[in-house]
């Protein structure tokens, strides 16, 4: 499978920039875009403007004319960024309901979204209302979750705060809670009207949560887009100065593979697949660790497993899997992993062939054939394989 990468211009954000998923929705990306009328926030794909005047805001174009209510949910970390966003968009006419929810995956429960539910229906919000998610990952998989049952569906703003968020989580339509019985086991899939990104809210976050973000950009770049590899390795300290002009274009072109990759595949069946690079040991590893491990983390050291192992069925040479090594070590990505005190190859193997990508008893992982950003389905490698490219990253 290959997927071609365009060129986002070399001038990478000097205006904020307008990423198209199919024709469904806009993902809007710049400096500053939070408190302005961004442009490419009107009608998918036009950049035609919506409510208001040139120069209102952003989001208040995104949750549509037909909105008199607005429920902005916000995770704790970035309170700060809520009140402006609640008087930009009250300014704009709408009756703002603002809901900050607990951190990180605390938010993500059936308790916290039924006291959502609850709010909802307090405030009589209808079928043109709408919610507006600001904060990582979990707040925008929580609020996207709130908006696709709310009446069976009303519109939701994503305004992701974190790397991880702009490039991965709200892009792409899948929202959901974790339950008793899992991570993610309760979900829709639910399209924002609108992706929101701006850059300069990423300043407050902390470091580990940018590098950890990082690893999900250079699996981009391995997938589909050698440019961004080319651009880490030029300069892997640039990668995440948030005043120069690398990190920008690195979120726009992880944007655009995964823009074009849920375009193709709106519901997740083969193409979609290959977001999933290096995420089968990486859960793994998460699991086994009691989701100590961040994501990012995880999914670093699941790319070199994946390639250790593409190595050992001859889909990849020495030097490819190398590459993977330096890249995500230059940026201080870890690429080893010492298990904990008790556990090992077997409780890893044990969940894998839990992983969702396992089809029967048969493993499955997606790998690289023959170079960046070729990609191909890795079926049933032995346990032996399994275990020598275990043996390569254990720390
Ligand atoms: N829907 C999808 O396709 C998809 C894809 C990947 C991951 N996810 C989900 O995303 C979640 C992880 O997201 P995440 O890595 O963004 O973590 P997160 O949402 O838990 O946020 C990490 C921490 O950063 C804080 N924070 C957020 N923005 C901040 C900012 N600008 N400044 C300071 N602090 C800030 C949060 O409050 C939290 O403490 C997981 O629940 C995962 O399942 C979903």
């Amino acid at each position: 499978m290959t997927i071609g990468s365009e060129e986002p211009g070399a001038e990478a954000l000097a205006s904020p920039r307008t990423i198209a998923v199919g024709d469904v929705y806009d993902v809007v990306i710049g400096r500053g875009v939070l408190g302005s009328g961004a442009p490419g926030s009107g009608a998918p794909g036009s950049g035609t403007p919506g409510r208001g005047t040139p120069g209102s805001g952003a989001i208040a174009r995104l949750v549509g004319e037909g909105a008199r209510r607005v429920l902005l949910v916000h995770a704790p970390g970035v309170a700060g960024l809520a009140g402006p966003v609640r008087d930009q968009l009250a300014a704009q006419g709408l009756d703002v309901v603002v809901e900050q929810v607990p951190d990180a995956e605390e938010a993500k429960t059936a308790a916290v979204a039924e006291r959502l539910w609850q709010v909802l229906g307090e405030h009589d919000f209808t079928r043109s209302d709408a919610v507006v998610a600001l904060g990582g990952g979990a707040t925008t998989d929580l609020g996207g979750f709130v908006a696709a049952t709310w009446l069976r569906g009303v519109r939701v703003v994503q305004v992701p705060t974190t790397l991880l968020g702009m490039v991965d989580a709200a892009v792409g339509g899948k929202t959901g809670i974790n339950t008793a019985a899992g991570k993610n086991l309760v979900g829709s899939f639910h399209e924002p009207a609108g992706v929101l990104i701006d850059l300069d809210t990423l300043r407050t976050l902390p470091r580990p949560d940018l590098l950890a973000g990082m690893a999900e950009v250079v699996k981009c770049g391995f997938i589909a887009d050698p440019r961004i590899l080319e651009l880490l390795e030029a300069d892997p300290a640039a990668a995440t100065d948030l005043d120069g002009p690398v990190l920008p274009e690195l979120v726009e072109r992880a944007v655009a593979v995964k823009a074009k990759v849920v375009a193709a595949d709106l519901k997740e069946s083969s193409l979609r697949e290959i977001l999933n690079y290096g995420h089968t040991f990486a859960h793994a590893i998460e699991q086994v660790e009691g989701y100590t491990w961040r994501h990012g983390d995880a999914v670093a050291v699941g790319m070199v497993y994946v390639a250790e192992l593409a190595r050992s069925a001859g889909l990849v040479d020495d030097a490819l899997v190398a590459r993977h090594r330096e890249v995500l070590g230059a940026l201080g990505l870890p690429t080893t992993y010492a298990p904990s005190a008790g556990r090992g190859f077997d409780d890893l193997l044990a969940a894998m062939r839990r992983d969702k990508k396992t089809r029967g008893a048969l493993l499955r992982f997606v790998a690289l054939d023959g170079g960046v950003g070729r990609t191909t389905r890795l079926e049933g490698p032995s346990e032996q394989q399994l275990r020598g490219a275990y043996d390569a990253v254990r720390g």
